[in-house]
């Protein structure tokens, strides 16, 4: 596991999105982020995971501008995008899902994915293309779209969460815990929209606390502690690795199998 920036073509290639030595504190020189270097590789799933406190969401809120970092650089494409804000990440083709809940209650659920694709609010071809993206990801969706996004479930709201982000056609999506407290039929169903994200042009960035679920999808991980990477490799490394499972299991208090 110490040296896994040599694992083939998907690791060698430049990624889409990252961040290099970055320190980033909340409150005065208290660093949660303690010079963190991580990238999003084009075309793959990127999968974070930590125990909690790690620093896993403060990464996400860094990558799209809610945290601006004392030191580093936020690179996308190649460029570098410390201090651009978040709405313009938008239109860079970047989607965030945050971990909490950010969805309108009282507003049905079509109103909540209209909201979302505020930017094209004016190009009715789009909207309705971004609609049709939405309920094509989740049915249940379009079902309830009449419906107050509050009256459905947590899982649902997930669905709602994610169809919003997709329904902006990213190319990349930054998915903070997508399936916490969520029903395992309803985590299966968003896994399995996860996977299917490469295929259709999206790169992912998963934070997870699902260590299993999260190196079964994931074709790169991070495992992060105290604001920095303990260590990262694909996803074989990951099955190989007995020293890396064991530290796992330890915080989690989980086996990978
Ligand atoms: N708004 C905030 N103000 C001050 N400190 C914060 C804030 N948000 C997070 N922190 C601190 O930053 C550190 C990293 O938090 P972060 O939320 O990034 O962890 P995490 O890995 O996402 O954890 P979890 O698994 O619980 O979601 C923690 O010590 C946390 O207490
Ligand atoms: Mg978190």
């Amino acid at each position: 596991m110490t040296d896994t920036r040599n694992q083939g073509t998907a690791a060698e290639a430049v990624p889409l999105m990252e961040l290099r030595e970055v320190f980033v504190a909340y409150h005065g020189d208290i660093t949660v982020l303690n010079g963190l270097s991580l990238g999003a590789r084009e075309g793959a799933i990127t999968g974070i995971i930590g125990p909690n406190g790690a620093g896993k969401s403060t990464v996400l809120k860094t990558l799209y501008g809610f945290l601006r970092p004392s030191k580093g650089d936020i690179m996308l494409r190649g460029e570098r995008v410390n201090g651009l804000p978040p709405y313009d990440f938008i239109n860079r083709g970047v989607a965030y899902v945050p971990q909490n809940r950010s969805l309108f209650n009282e507003l049905s659920v079509e109103d909540n994915l209209r909201l979302g694709c505020w930017v094209f609010r004016n190009d009715k071809r789009r909207m309705a293309e971004a609609l049709e993206i939405a309920y094509t990801h989740f049915p249940l969706l379009k079902e309830r779209r009449n419906e107050p996004a509050g009256s459905m479930s947590g899982g649902q709201q997930r669905f709602l969460e994610l169809g919003r982000s997709l329904a902006l056609k990213p190319s990349l999506i930054l998915l903070d815990e997508p399936t916490a407290m969520i029903a395992p039929r309803l985590s299966r169903e968003i896994y399995d929209v996860i996977k299917t994200l490469p295929e259709a042009g999206i790169t992912v960035i998963l934070v997870d606390q699902n260590v299993r679920q999260c190196v079964a999808v994931s074709d790169y991980m991070y495992v992060l502690d105290l604001g920095r990477v303990r260590a990262e490799g694909s996803r074989a490394d990951f099955g190989d690795d007995t020293q890396l499972r064991d530290m796992i299991s330890e915080w989690l208090d989980y086996q990978i199998d």
